[in-house]
């Protein structure tokens, strides 16, 4: 076990504790005795000094050709491939994420440097032929200022390089405020930015909780973009803050995602993926298949094999190596998983395995539970409409494809789909009828990719979407110029050439 680390604030290029001195703990979710660290428990006053600190910084980042800013951005990325096994390792003892999908979620910040330090030297505008003579019309890519950026523990480091690495090359200083479970790998990317040469003031570090350090930076007048991904509850009251001073808002919220499995599906496949999908990351991801529809010709099939598949899986300490699932990320997780099973049991729904916390040995140290299957539900059911976040999944027989789309369909949230079938014809149609903002054929609803747009419909987000170019639209903001070089007066719309 590595001593305890005693980190501080990344403010104004100075690491500095939270002008309270208080500090609160991290510890690891699979060993509790483990302390991690202590992380500063930032406050209003914290957050004052990092948005002054970005808006100082602003005047001569904005100006900073992007190509230059780009370069910071690929030795950044470089310096995370170098430290990636140390950081990995941090990020699963802190998270619980199995070490193979630790290592992911730091390769996911090293593509997104590398991607959005390419952007440096794309950021296309466009240019057009004006109506009028001896006139020219081009679009720039304006940044927008400083951006709060508030980001949840399940993606520890992925997450924040979502947000941070475009806000960076569009030209934006920012203050990330990183969930109070995973502080220590957001200080792993600050670190890395910082070793990289940011200026100072161009990265900000706030540690703490949400009402206390989140919340001042959504309220600050200064913050020009806010971006948050975590639950829709908050996301909610992030809006309607931001909605009084027209700020840039992009909320990447929840998902009630689902695999839709044909009769005609390669079942082994299909198994696979939905085992993969419900509890990948213990079921902790945005895009979690937390729904199976079965088409009721392989429905017995398929769940029998499932049900196998999700007692089979190793779950244990995510830094051994042949563990498959880790622990919950805290107590309030394991509490709400909880409730819903009993939620589950109430509503009718069959308990086909799981169900229950994991004790005895060294579970007893952590948050634990075993996958969990519920049988024969109906698409009503609230343990088949609520984000549980867990691992969890609600297996739901259909009739045919245009039952399992309207199934698929019928929740609230819009994230992440996915049908396996071997009918081409199948795929297409639910490819244009499922309203998610990803979909995949013959493919799990995990495993989204950097440089295609990242985001859901309806109360998954609010029309924005992360990673690509796309990310781009939420960091900066149009410019349309016109040039009138004709050297007279031209009316548009009105002066005939
Ligand atoms: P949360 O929404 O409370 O936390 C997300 C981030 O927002 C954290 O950095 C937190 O400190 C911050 N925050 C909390 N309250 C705030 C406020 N009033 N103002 C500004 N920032 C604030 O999520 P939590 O409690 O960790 O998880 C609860 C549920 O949220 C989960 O069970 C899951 O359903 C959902 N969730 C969804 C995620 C996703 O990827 N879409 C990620 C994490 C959680
Ligand atoms: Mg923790």
């Amino acid at each position: 076990m590595a001593p305890p680390k005693i980190s501080k604030n990344f403010i104004n290029g100075e690491w500095v504790e939270a002008v309270s001195g208080e500090a609160f703990e991290n510890i690891n979710p699979a060993q509790h005795q483990d302390l991690i660290g202590l992380f500063p428990r930032s406050s209003g006053e914290d957050v004052e000094r990092a948005v002054t600190a970005a808006r100082d910084a602003y005047r001569a980042w904005r100006l900073t050709p992007a190509p230059r800013r780009g370069e910071i951005l690929y030795r950044a990325g470089r310096m995370l491939i170098e430290r990636k096994e140390m950081i990995a390792r941090d990020m699963a003892r802190e998270m619980g994420k199995a070490l193979e999908e630790a290592r992911a979620d730091v390769q996911e910040a090293i593509d997104m440097a590398f991607y959005m330090a390419g952007e440096g030297r794309r950021q296309f505008g466009q240019t057009t032929p004006s109506e009028l003579p001896d006139k020219f019309c081009m679009t720039v890519r304006s940044p927008v200022g400083v951006c709060g950026l508030i980001t949840p523990w399940n993606f520890p480091m992925a997450i924040p390089a979502w947000k941070l690495m475009p806000a960076l090359i569009c030209g934006n200083t920012v203050v990330l405020k990183p969930a109070e479970d995973t502080p220590l790998s957001a200080y792993n990317l600050v670190k890395v930015l910082e070793d990289a040469g940011i200026p100072r003031g161009v990265v900000n570090y706030v540690a703490g909780f949400g009402p206390e350090a989140g919340a001042p930076l959504v309220k600050h007048p200064l913050t020009r973009v806010i971006s948050f991904t975590g639950s829709s509850e908050v996301g909610r009251e992030v809006a309607q803050v931001c909605a009084g001073s027209f700020k840039h808002l992009c909320l990447e919220m929840g998902g009630k995602n689902v695999i839709l499995v044909m009769e005609d599906a390669d079942l082994e496949l299909a198994v696979e993926g939905a085992v993969w999908g419900a509890f990948g990351t213990t079921g902790q991801r945005c895009t979690a298949a937390s729904r199976l529809v079965i088409h009721k010709a392989v429905y017995r099939q398929f769940s029998e094999i499932f049900v196998e598949r999700a007692k089979a899986l190793r779950i244990g300490d995510p830094l051994d190596p042949r563990v498959q699932m880790g622990p919950l990320i805290n107590q309030t997780q394991l509490e709400t998983v909880d409730r819903y099973i009993a939620i589950g049991k109430n509503e009718g729904a069959k308990l086909l395995c799981g169900g229950h916390r994991l004790t005895g040995g060294a579970y007893d140290q952590g948050w634990f539970y075993a996958p969990t299957v519920f049988g024969d539900c109906s698409p009503q059911m609230r343990i088949a409409q609520e984000e549980i976040f867990g691992p969890v999944v609600a297996l739901i027989p259909a009739t045919d494809l245009d039952q399992a789309i309207e199934i698929g369909n019928n929740v609230v949230y819009g994230l992440s789909s996915s049908i396996y079938t071997a009918d081409v014809n199948k795929a297409f149609r639910a490819m244009r009828e499922m309203e998610t903002g990803i979909f995949y054929v013959n493919a799990s609803t995990i495993g989204a990719e950097i440089h295609l747009p990242f985001g859901g419909m309806k109360q998954t987000g609010n029309g924005h979407r992360e990673a690509a170019v796309a990310a781009l639209d939420v960091y900066s903001e149009w410019k349309t110029i016109y040039v009138d070089y004709s050297g007279k007066l031209q009316r548009a719309q009105i002066d005939q050439a």
